[in-house]
């Protein structure tokens, strides 16, 4: 059941800091300023569209073109996979990436934190139950200020044991893709879905100079991008997370999505996915529950 805006603002508003608006059609969008930040969250999806620390530049790339649709993902952002990544194992005709990126979410919590930070928590009220028929909900929970947390974490609620892939799909701002590095993978396997060799190693650092699209394997480091341009690193910490997928569509996929504005709208983002994807899928029995954690961070280079 859709809760009414008005609802929602009278639960869980705070005063100046968090709001609930809607973006058009019914579509709801929360937006957070606090002493080290703002940010927005479309409630669908659980979707993180923006998060911009003080004095910085926004660290999440959203598409200038993107569209804000009831039950259509959004280009850019964090997406929530969920309860698997990619292509679904058996049926071809279930959505890419899972359904928790296109559903409404409920609100379960916010809160004002004495550091200045701003908590929030989502949880899937219904899933898909014709695709999804066990009893596993999933919740997120963000802390968003200097830093950006979320918690992605599935519940085994039901007799028998699940098999859950997940990921937080980020899509980050950088000055020009062609002159970041991203570290933290060397020597990781990694299944190419672009060039013909299936397994590879990575050798040294990560640079992106046509179409990259890598699930690094058994990776449980974490991941930084240099980013030379905009004079920063973005940090990436992890937990419970196996899987890094590296994604840039370069300029054939871009033009073909047509979702990135200009035929050169790739320039300006690179995907770095926390993971439980391919081989690293998570197997949860009864009782069990499997929580992927990330922390994002900026420092001057
Ligand atoms: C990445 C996949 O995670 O997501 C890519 O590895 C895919 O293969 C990309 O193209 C975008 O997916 P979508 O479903 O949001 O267009």
């Amino acid at each position: 059941m859709n809760t009414p805006l008005v609802t929602l603002s009278k639960r869980f508003a705070i005063t100046r800091e968090l709001t609930f608006r809607d973006a058009g059609d019914g579509f709801i969008v929360i937006d957070i300023l606090n002493a080290h930040c703002s940010a927005s969250i479309a409630l669908q999806g659980a979707h993180l569209m923006r998060w911009q620390p003080k004095a910085e530049q926004p660290v999440i790339w959203m598409s200038p073109v993107a569209k804000l649709a009831q039950a259509k993902s959004i280009r850019g952002g964090v997406p929530v996979c969920w309860p698997w990544f990619g292509a679904h194992a058996t049926e071809s005709s279930f959505p890419g990436h899972g359904f928790a990126r296109t559903v409404l979410w409920d609100v379960v919590n916010t809160k004002k934190l004495e550091d200045g930070s701003t908590s929030i928590s989502f949880r899937i009220a219904d899933g898909v139950k014709e695709q999804w028929p066990y009893h596993a909900p999933v919740e997120m929970e963000m802390i968003i200020g200097k830093t950006l947390e979320m918690e992605l974490t599935t519940k085994n609620q039901g007799s028998e044991t699940i098999t859950v892939g997940d990921a937080l799909h980020t899509y980050f701002c950088v000055g020009d893709v062609r002159n970041i590095e991203i570290r933290g993978l060397d020597g990781c396997e990694y299944i190419d879905k672009v060039g013909k060799e299936k397994r590879t190693k990575q050798d040294g650092v990560i640079t992106v100079d046509a179409e990259v699209d890598r699930i690094y394997l058994d990776q449980g480091q974490d991941v930084v991008i240099e980013d030379p341009d905009m004079q920063r690193r973005i940090c990436i910490e992890k937990r419970n997370s196996h899987s890094t997928i590296v994604w840039n569509p370069w300029i054939d996929k871009c033009k073909k999505m047509g979702d990135f504005g200009a035929d050169d709208g790739y320039l300006d983002m690179v995907c770095v996915e926390s993971a439980n994807a391919d081989e690293d899928l998570v197997q949860l029995a009864p009782c069990q529950a499997h929580s992927l954690w990330v922390r994002y961070s900026v420092e001057k280079q």
